[in-house]
């Protein structure tokens, strides 16, 4: 299979060979870049929005004047009025939730599924603007929009891990790179999770991140644990009718131990279905945080419009294989649906403009119903052309 931003490289390969192993640079992977905002519009958007955005200054300004100053938003005029002229760098996260249309800069990574994407950061800098030498734990593409941007990374594993102490943020103290590039606008630079890299611009420039999510198992069993108080699931209690006389009442012994830790584990066994309905839960809900208005909430489903999903409304499904049938999923909600609706879940989950006809037969199920119009209410979905 072919992706329009891999060069030759074929999907298989880059799966096989390159994803979560080795970084890759991938020149002209956007061939015709063309910036779709200023660094001017780009400061304004975080003036107006909630858009999580921080700025990384080297040579920190008066009156702390200290090396790597990192200024959260939200800004003011004169946070970006004061900015020195070199050596910094505005970087803005979740920019597809504020600015839809560049989701056509996150669409070409979708051989990866959407679950796995996290979101589209931009970073503008000043000539030598840079965020240091670090590490991240995800994977991330970096791609080259206007201006030029050298790339250092290190390769080798046994690299010195000391940070500089007492940052605000965690750079590496020591970075002798083994491999380096200038990336310029369309070039692309994959990036595996822990690999150290540093990107420093050459004159200003902006770079975007698609970032991917990788949970951590503390996390999803912390999330998944929550979730019992409400379902009233594993209340079987400790028995011991064959209990026998011991020793030394001071001793859990190893029979009782076994039947406690089976009694967890044989539970957790038992709850596999219920799991799969957790992951998907939770791997389309939102983070928590509030979704930006994009556009007018008009309430109830209209069965002649076009309807259209905004970026940060995640959909997904599983293929049921216990009871042969499907399971749908979206921003944490969850119909259970005959396997006939597929192909209809599947172009639902595909695409982000559905037409009025193929909405309909997916719209007769009650249950599909109710979510849609609930996520209409949640401005998820709204109108086309509204
Ligand atoms: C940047 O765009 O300046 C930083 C991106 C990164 O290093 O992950
Ligand atoms: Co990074």
């Amino acid at each position: 299979m072919k992706s329009n931003v891999l060069g030759d490289l074929s999907i298989e390969d880059f799966l096989a060979n390159y994803w979560q192993k080795k970084p890759l640079v991938i020149r002209n992977a956007f061939p015709d870049f063309e910036m779709p905002f200023t660094a001017e519009e780009l400061a304004g958007l975080t003036l107006e929005t909630d858009a999580p955005a921080r700025m990384i200054i080297e040579h920190g300004l008066p009156p702390e004047n200290k090396p790597w100053q990192v200024k959260l938003a939200p800004f003011e005029d004169s946070d970006f009025t004061t900015l020195p002229d070199t050596h910094c760098t505005f970087l803005v996260n979740d920019l597809e939730r504020y600015i839809p249309e560049l989701g056509n800069l996150i669409e070409p990574f979708r051989f990866i599924p959407d679950w796995r994407i996290d979101d589209l950061m931009v970073s503008y800098a000043e000539d030598q603007g840079t965020v240091g030498p670090h590490t991240d734990d995800y994977d991330v593409f970096l791609i080259q929009g206007e201006g030029k941007r050298r790339w250092k990374i290190i390769t080798r594993e046994d690299y010195p891990k000391e940070l500089i102490p007492d940052l605000p943020i965690a750079l590496l103290k020591e970075f002798e790179a083994d491999e380096e590039w200038l990336l310029e606008p369309g070039d692309m630079l994959y990036l595996p999770p822990n690999m150290p890299h540093y990107g420093i611009a050459e004159g200003a420039c902006f770079t975007f991140s698609v970032g991917f999510q990788a949970p951590r198992t503390v996390d999803l069993i912390q999330n998944w644990l929550e979730t019992f108080t409400k379902n009233n699931q594993f209340t079987k209690r400790f028995t011991d009718a064959k209990r026998e006389p011991q020793e030394n009442p001071g001793e859990i012994s190893a029979t009782d131990l076994n039947k406690l830790s089976s009694l967890m584990l044989d539970s957790i066994e038992q709850q596999k279905a219920e799991l799969n309905l957790f992951l998907g839960k939770h791997l389309t809900e939102s983070k928590g945080e509030i979704p930006p208005e994009n556009h007018e909430i008009i309430a109830g489903y209209h069965e002649q419009y076009d309807y259209e999903r905004e970026s940060w409304l995640r959909f997904a499904f599983i293929k049921n294989q216990a009871n042969n049938s499907l399971d749908f999923f979206a921003d944490g909600h969850h119909v259970n649906l005959p396997k006939e609706y597929l192909k209809d879940i599947q172009e639902l989950c595909e695409n982000y403009y559905y037409s009025s006809e193929s909405l309909k037969e997916l719209m007769k199920n009650n249950q599909f119903n109710h979510i849609f119009e609930k996520l209409i209410q949640q401005g998820g979905l709204y109108p086309a052309n509204s």
